[in-house]
């Protein structure tokens, strides 16, 4: 089964999501500027909230690379919504792109909010959710 992980980051911490789901599974974190170069079985995609929406960099990511995609898994961080689950799934519906039900979502620092998060027990949550996404 072929693995990948993208996301979108502007502050850092969808990024430390990104890199302890990608140990976690044997593949590498890359940017939503990378595009898939195989098919991914499955697809772990970061984002991000940002005044309420994810970035289009996401959306145009799902967008160009739809046709790579098996199914994504969805995680994400935000500092007050409980996650982009419903955003990144409305796009995804929009190219066909099968998206999984389970997800993972930590809160995410901004400004003077959640300072330290993600923080270190968030990471290795983080890590378990995507091993045992895979074992299921
Ligand atoms: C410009 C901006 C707007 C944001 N708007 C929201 C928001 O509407 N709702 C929310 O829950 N978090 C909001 N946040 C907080 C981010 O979702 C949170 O800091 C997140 O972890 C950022 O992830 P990143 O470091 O991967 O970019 C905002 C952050 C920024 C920088």
């Amino acid at each position: 089964m072929k693995i990948a992980v993208r996301y979108y980051t502007r502050s850092g911490n969808t990024k430390k999501l990104a890199e302890a789901i990608a140990d976690a599974v044997g593949a590498e974190a890359l940017d939503v500027s990378v595009p898939l170069t195989e098919k991914a079985d499955v697809l772990f995609l970061g984002s991000a909230v940002y005044a309420a929406g994810i970035d289009p960099a996401v959306k145009d990511f799902m967008k160009a690379n739809g046709d790579q995609i098996g199914k994504i898994v969805n995680f994400s961080t935000a500092a007050l919504l409980s996650s982009t689950y419903q955003q990144v799934k409305k796009c995804a519906e929009e190219y066909g792109i099968s998206m999984a039900e389970e997800e993972f979502h930590c809160r995410g620092s901004f400004s003077l909010l959640h300072k330290g998060r993600p923080n270190e027990q968030d990471l290795a949550q983080a890590a378990d959710f995507a091993k045992k996404y895979l074992a299921s």
